[in-house]
């Protein structure tokens, strides 16, 4: 196999680093698709029409940025991680329950975007002190789309 040096201006210690942040990212990015997409088909009750189409804008949403993220960890010169159990064993979100009533899911939609919300700024602050402009406007994006799910959801609940 062929190897070849990495230069784009980190350390392999910053590259690391930034690495498992975004690693922890897509984990928990792809868990909250996940569990919103099966929220999308199960939610029951009055609201379900609008409840239906807000998870489907939101799961859309995420998965739309799974790939970013994951061919940034690429970018930087290492693995993105790959399969269900790969990926489960890296986010503490977790799987959804078709039987709960629609305001317990969301209720734990929103939990789940101030989980991904914390996970965002912890790999954020890697990347900041890197110097790494490319991953901080990335996860910045990351911050106010999981920002705005969150208050959707807070909203659909009645709350401030
Ligand atoms: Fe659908």
């Amino acid at each position: 196999m062929a190897t070849t040096t990495i230069h784009t201006g980190f350390t392999n210690e910053q590259r690391g680093e930034i690495a498992a942040g975004l690693t922890k990212v897509l984990a928990d990015s792809y868990a909250v698709y996940l569990k919103t997409h099966g929220y999308h088909w199960n939610v029951r009750g009055p609201n379900f029409a609008s409840l239906h189409a807000m998870f489907m804008e939101q799961y859309t949403e995420v998965w739309g940025a799974l790939d970013d993220i994951a061919e940034r960890i690429r970018a930087l010169g290492e693995f993105a991680p790959q399969g269900y159990s790969a990926l489960a064993n890296l986010t503490g979100i977790k799987d959804g329950q078709p039987d709960r009533d629609a305001e317990a899911m969301i209720k734990e939609l929103m939990v789940d975007h101030e989980s991904v919300i914390g996970t965002v700024r912890g790999a954020l602050k890697a990347a900041d002190e890197a110097g790494d402009e490319a991953t901080v406007d990335l996860l910045t994006q990351r911050l106010a789309a999981h920002e705005k799910h969150a208050w959707m959801l807070r909203a659909t609940l009645g709350a401030k």
